[in-house]
This record gives structure tokens, C-alpha cells and sequence, in this order.
């Protein structure tokens, strides 16, 4: 059996089904599956609904209804078959699409995961679009869709851009049906659709650009040298994608020269980005980092189903709606950042870590550790924590690093799940990216712990943290 049969099994299971039930994940990825598979699912004329929850863990279990649908995991369900297990869950009412590690389960659940295939670069809104392709080739005007999980996850960014099957069938797909737009050699740099020029270079800390990364003067003093006009003739200002193209080769050339000049290698300078010409200019909506985050505002602050809403075309209320919640998101994860920067972390051999108490929500934490990273000393891990509002005996983890550590033999999904199993939690997610639910008890035990992995992990590896 190959990917591909997978997913041939996983669409005949769909089309056998007389009503389905989506549980998925409240992420941009998550929602970018939900989006796929109940749309697909809908065209076929079978009854379908949707759960979204925050992670699959005991707590949220009880979301899952005990009726007689199919219930199809998406982003998430493949590292948790045991709680399946435990609700009694046959294998016919279950069907798994996802691309996180796989839990050995003694009941052989119906799964679709391109991971163990080797596929490590695809989302589990790239395995859905695959099923929803599967089940009928009209659902390729959902390909956009599955650009956005797939860029949300951040499935491009250690390429610089989309690989494998993401790249070839569904990047694809979308340019053969319209939807997408491919910039080959773009800046490789976020808020190009809405923030200021020089926002968007400060912003952008891979690669980090000495006098221009986390400087949003230093990078408008550097605009203003080299005579790109920043500012329309009203005051407006400008972003990347409105202006013209000799001045983004202008802006190009002259941040490659500073960063040979400071000895630093141009390959992360360009990356491959994805838009979508039929949205309005200037708006979150017209490239697909840019989207994923509006899809991750809704869903953090508990708002899936208005993410799915404009994922669906609603440019009305829901729209308005996300762009409210995009400006909180955006808010509170800057004072989050500040907070991280003022508070400042404690450092251990292998990793540095905070605890935010109950100031910050546990669905942000980690977004905001991640963008600490840069300031903070980078070549370690950052593992923060924080209350979980619902559970005051839970604490959750979150833990973030960058490329180059990861290529020095740092995985933190498995030391965030080997370490949480040991103290009766859970964890899961990926090498640069992970998160993990533990016993409040546990915490300080739990810190030591993860630094003792990371340590193992250096030391197979050959490497040091430094
Ligand atoms: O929650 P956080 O943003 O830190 O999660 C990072 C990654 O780890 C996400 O891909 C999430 O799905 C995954 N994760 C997981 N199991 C958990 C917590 C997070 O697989 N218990």
C-alpha cells in the first residue's frame, strides 16, 4: 500500500458514508481541512457537520458525539487513537487525515498521513485536498485552500517555499484553476498585502538583517537611502506587493549587499509565495501567509467557524468580524513578545524557558515564543508555559526553535512527547514546533527533563548548542 492508496481508501470510505462528523483542529491548518473535506463532502449530498477543537486530549473528547456518523479526524487524531480506543470507537466510524506522528494503536484505524511516506513537508489541508480530489476532480477550485494550510503549518519555510506533493500537485492544481499566483523570487518576508515597507522588513527576523531586523527605523532610514519612495502623495504608505517592481529589485539587491557585506549567506533572502489575484489589494486575504494568520486569529480566539466562513467566500460579517479578531491577535501577541522580552527568560544548558502564569491565553503562547526567539539567545529552544483556564490542575507547554537548530539533531515533538508521557500529559507537533499538556505538579521537574532530552538529542546528533 502507498500514499496514494491511502488515499483512494480514505475518499471510498467517505462515499460509503451515510452522514460524516468533522472533528478538526482550531488551527489554520485545521481550518483550511474542515473548509476542504465538508465542502467535498457536502457536494456529494451526505449529511455533514463540525467540531473544532483545541487539541484532541480527555478533555475534549466528549466534543466528539457517539452517534452513528463517520467521524474524520483532521490535524490531528493520529498521536491520540488511544483516546479513540477508549471511547469505544469501532474501525468503521473512524477515519484519520493528518500528518503528525502516528501512535501505535492495537485497533487498526483507517489513516491517511503522508508522513510515514516520507512526505514531511505537507499539511493536513494538503492530505484532505488530496481525498476531496480523490472523491471528485471538481474540488480542485479548493486547491487554494490547501496553499493556505499548508504555508499556515509552515510547510515552506525551511525550503523557502512549498515542496513535494504540495508544490507539485497542488500549487499546481490551484495555477491550473486560477486561484493561485506563484512569485518565484519573492522577498522572502511577511505582511507584504498590509504592512508598511518598512514594518514588513523590520518584522522579519529569517534572516535577520542587522540595522533593519526588529528596527523599524533603522529599516526606514535604509528605504529612504536607497531612494525607494515610501509613502504616497496622501501619506498613505506603501506595501511590498503595490510597489513597483524596479523598486523591489532595488530593495533586493541592496539588502543582499549588506548581508554579504556582514558576511551572511543570501539563501533565505528569496522565497517562493503564493497570492491570490482575485482578492482585494492590501488586504490579509491576498497571500497565503497573510491569510493562514487571519484563519489563526479566528481559531485561537475561538472562532473557527468564521475562519471556515471566509474560507468559504463570505466577505460580509464574518470577514468583518476576522479582521477584529486579527487586530487583537496581533495586539496582545505583541504585548505577549514584550512581555517575554521585559520579563526575560531563564536559561538552562539545552533550552530557556518562562512561565506567562494566567496572563495569556495557552492557544498564543507559543506563537509569541516563537517570534521572542530572535531577540532572545536563538541557538537554544524556548519552551514557555502558562495556565489552562479550564483545568487548573493542567499546565500547557508550548515550545518553539528555529532551522538551524533542528538541523543540529533538535526535535521537540519527540522530547515534548517522551517527556510529558513520563509525567502522565501528552504532547505532540513537530521537530521546530511542539506543545504539550502536563500536570501543574510537574513543572519544574518537567523543565529539567526537557533539558536533559534536548541534551540527548545534541549530543547523537554530534553537536553542541552552540
Ligand atoms: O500549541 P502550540 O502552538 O505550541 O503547538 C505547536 C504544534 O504542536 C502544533 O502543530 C500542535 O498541533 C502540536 N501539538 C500537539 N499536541 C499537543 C500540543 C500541541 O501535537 N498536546
Amino acid at each position: 500500500m502507498g500514499f496514494c492508496d491511502d488515499v483512494k481508501a480514505a475518499a471510498e470510505q467517505i462515499a460509503a458514508a451515510e452522514e460524516v462528523t468533522i472533528i478538526s483542529h482550531i488551527d489554520a491548518d485545521g481550518i483550511s481541512c474542515e473548509a476542504i473535506l465538508s465542502q467535498a463532502i457536502s457536494r456529494m449530498e451526505i449529511p455533514v457537520r463540525s467540531v473544532f477543537v483545541r487539541q484532541l486530549e480527555p478533555l475534549t473528547m466528549p466534543q466528539v458525539p457517539a452517534d452513528s456518523s463517520l467521524k474524520i479526524f483532521s490535524d490531528l487524531g493520529a498521536g491520540q487513537q488511544n483516546l479513540m480506543l477508549d471511547r469505544g470507537f469501532s474501525e468503521k466510524e473512524i477515519l484519520i487525515i493528518d500528518h503528525h506522528v502516528s501512535q501505535p494503536c492495537e485497533r487498526p484505524y483507517t489513516q491517511v498521513n503522508c508522513l510515514p511516506y516520507g512526505y514531511t513537508r505537507m499539511s493536513a489541508a494538503g492530505v484532505s485536498y488530496l481525498v476531496a480530489k480523490e472523491l471528485d476532480g471538481v474540488n480542485t477550485d479548493l486547491a487554494g485552500l490547501a496553499v493556505i494550510g499548508n504555508v499556515g503549518d509552515m510547510m515552506a519555510r525551511e525550503k523557502c517555499g512549498l515542496v513535494g506533493p504540495a508544490r507539485d500537485i497542488i500549487v499546481e492544481d490551484g495555477v491550473r484553476y486560477g486561484s493561485v499566483e506563484v512569485r518565484r523570487k519573492d522577498l522572502n518576508c511577511y505582511g507584504t498585502a498590509t504592512r508598511p515597507l518598512h514594518l514588513s522588513l523590520a518584522y522579519n527576523d529569517d534572516p535577520f538583517i542587522k540595522g533593519i531586523s526588529n528596527n523599524p527605523e533603522g529599516a526606514r532610514q535604509f528605504l529612504k537611502r536607497i531612494g525607494v519612495r515610501q509613502q504616497a502623495p496622501d501619506g498613505r504608505w506603501y506595501v511590498w506587493e503595490e510597489i513597483p517592481v524596479e523598486d523591489k529589485r532595488t530593495i533586493i539587491s541592496a539588502l543582499a549587499e549588506q548581508m554579504m557585506a556582514n558576511g551572511q549567506k543570501l539563501d533565505r533572502l528569496l522565497a517562493e509565495t503564493y497570492g491570490f489575484p482575485f482578492e482585494t489589494p492590501r488586504t490579509p486575504l491576498r497571500n497565503a501567509q497573510e491569510y493562514a494568520t487571519m484563519l489563526n486569529a479566528c481559531g485561537r480566539w475561538s472562532k473557527p467557524q468564521t475562519g471556515g466562513a471566509i474560507l468559504r467566500g463570505d466577505r460580509g460579517s464574518a470577514y468583518r468580524d476576522a479582521e477584529h479578531m486579527l487586530n487583537n491577535h496581533r495586539a496582545i501577541i505583541r504585548d505577549l513578545l514584550q512581555f517575554i522580552i521585559d520579563t526575560g527568560v531563564k536559561e538552562l544548558e539545552n533550552l530557556q524557558w518562562l512561565h506567562v502564569g494566567g496572563r495569556y491565553p495557552d492557544t498564543i503562547v507559543g506563537i509569541g515564543a516563537g517570534m521572542a526567539l530572535s531577540r532572545l539567545n536563538s541557538s537554544k529552544p524556548i519552551l514557555i508555559m502558562c495556565e489552562v483556564p479550564e483545568d487548573r490542575s493542567l499546565t500547557k507547554v508550548s515550545m518553539r526553535t528555529n532551522e538551524r537548530v533542528v538541523e543540529r539533531g533538535v526535535d521537540l515533538q519527540q522530547a515534548l512527547n517522551m517527556a510529558s508521557a513520563e509525567y502522565g500529559g501528552g504532547g505532540g507537533g513537530h521537530r521546530i514546533a511542539a506543545g504539550a499538556y502536563i500536570p501543574k505538579t510537574a513543572e519544574q521537574e518537567f523543565v529539567q527533563r526537557v533539558n536533559r532530552i534536548l541534551g540527548e538529542q545534541f549530543a547523537a546528533a554530534g553537536t553542541g548548542h552552540r
